[in-house]
């Protein structure tokens, strides 16, 4: 039994762009987000509060979130590292946050500069001064399968990083390919294993593609009755401190998998994510980067166009 309805996460404005070194505008980002609405899209991680040195392309988070749409059912989230992350994601206004730790000691020390405990620690008091604020918040963990440090990553320490994100209050904790290694034998082992203990409903799985193998892995959390899924649209993505990691799984091609398989993806009563508004989205940026996107439903087009000229 696979689930009938699944909510789709899109990180494109945050993931998708935070490893692209051609500067976009912050209206060039706002046009994206707001077609990415348009889509359908109703959760959108659109920046984040990071040290800007370390990723320029976001350092228009405040400006940004100031002026995104006002859109009903659709909720706008962004990462913050510290508490001068969550100062300026409060400042602005928003009213998610997603904070973010690691299964890899040695990935951790890379992108955050900390211990997995010293993260955790260190979060502590962020999540609770955002719950306080009247944020939700939400947690990532990242290398949860293959790390590009550490390699294999043991189902022990993501069910007990996992677990210790939700002490700390998260809604939600995205499990994560950070680079794009896993199948769906490592899916089905080390998640099945965290649902063991941890409820299904608050499992995101977060898959980038660099080895193709991201559709697959999302049949596999279907199968284990997962409901969350993240996506970029475009397939755009990947992490400055994780050497190797490709883009995310593009959005328009989750969304054509789950069309296919008469999965709804919009909420109960509205239509579900429209696949050739979330490509109009993705143009915007493909126009801004000029280059070609690396989802297969672009790839698609660009072999239509190309036809049509013949
Ligand atoms: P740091 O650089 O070690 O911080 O940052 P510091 O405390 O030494 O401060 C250095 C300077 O940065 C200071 O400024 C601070 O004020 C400033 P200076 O005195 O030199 O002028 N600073 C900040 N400015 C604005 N906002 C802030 C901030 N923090 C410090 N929040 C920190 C530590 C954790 C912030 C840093 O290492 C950092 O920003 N890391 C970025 C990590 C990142 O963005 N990684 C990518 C996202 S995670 C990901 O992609 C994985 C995910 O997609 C899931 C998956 O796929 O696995 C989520
Ligand atoms: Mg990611």
């Amino acid at each position: 039994m696979l689930p009938d309805r699944v909510r789709i996460v899109e990180v494109g404005p945050r993931d998708g762009l935070q490893n692209e070194l051609t500067p976009i505008s912050t209206e060039g980002k706002l046009q994206f987000v707001r077609k990415l609405v348009a889509a359908g899209l109703t959760q959108i991680e659109v920046t984040s509060f990071v040290n800007p040195k370390r990723v320029p392309q976001l350092a228009d988070a405040s400006e940004l979130i100031t002026e995104l749409p006002s859109a009903e059912n659709v909720t706008f989230s962004a990462l913050v590292p510290n508490e001068k992350g969550l100062d300026r994601a409060i400042e602005s206004g928003i009213n998610r946050i997603a904070i973010f730790t690691a299964a890899s000691e040695t990935f951790t020390q890379k992108n955050i500069g900390m211990s997995i405990d010293e993260s955790i620690a260190t979060f502590a008091p962020i999540a609770k001064r955002a719950i306080d604020a009247g944020m939700s918040v939400r947690g990532y963990v990242s290398t949860c399968f293959v790390c590009p440090y550490e390699r294999e990553i043991s189902k022990d320490r993501v069910r007990d990083v996992t677990a210790k994100l939700f002490d700390l209050g998260v809604d939600e904790v995205a499990i994560s390919d950070t680079i794009g290694a896993a199948v769906p034998t490592d899916v089905l082992e080390t998640v099945s294993f965290v649902l063991e203990k941890l409820p299904v409903e608050r499992i995101a799985l977060h898959f980038h593609d660099t080895y193709g193998t991201a559709l697959a892995n999302v049949v596999a959390g279907l199968e284990l009755g997962v409901t969350t899924f993240d996506a970029s649209a475009g397939g755009l993505g990947g992490c400055p401190f994780a050497p190797g990691a490709a883009g995310n799984l593009a959005t328009e091609d989750l969304v054509y998998l789950l069309d296919r398989m008469k999965i709804q993806t919009g909420l109960a009563g509205q239509p579900g994510v429209d696949l050739g508004k979330v490509i109009e989205a993705a143009s915007v940026v493909a126009r801004v980067l000029n280059r070609q996107l690396p989802s297969a439903q672009w790839r698609r087009l660009q072999a239509d166009f190309a036809a049509d000229e013949v």
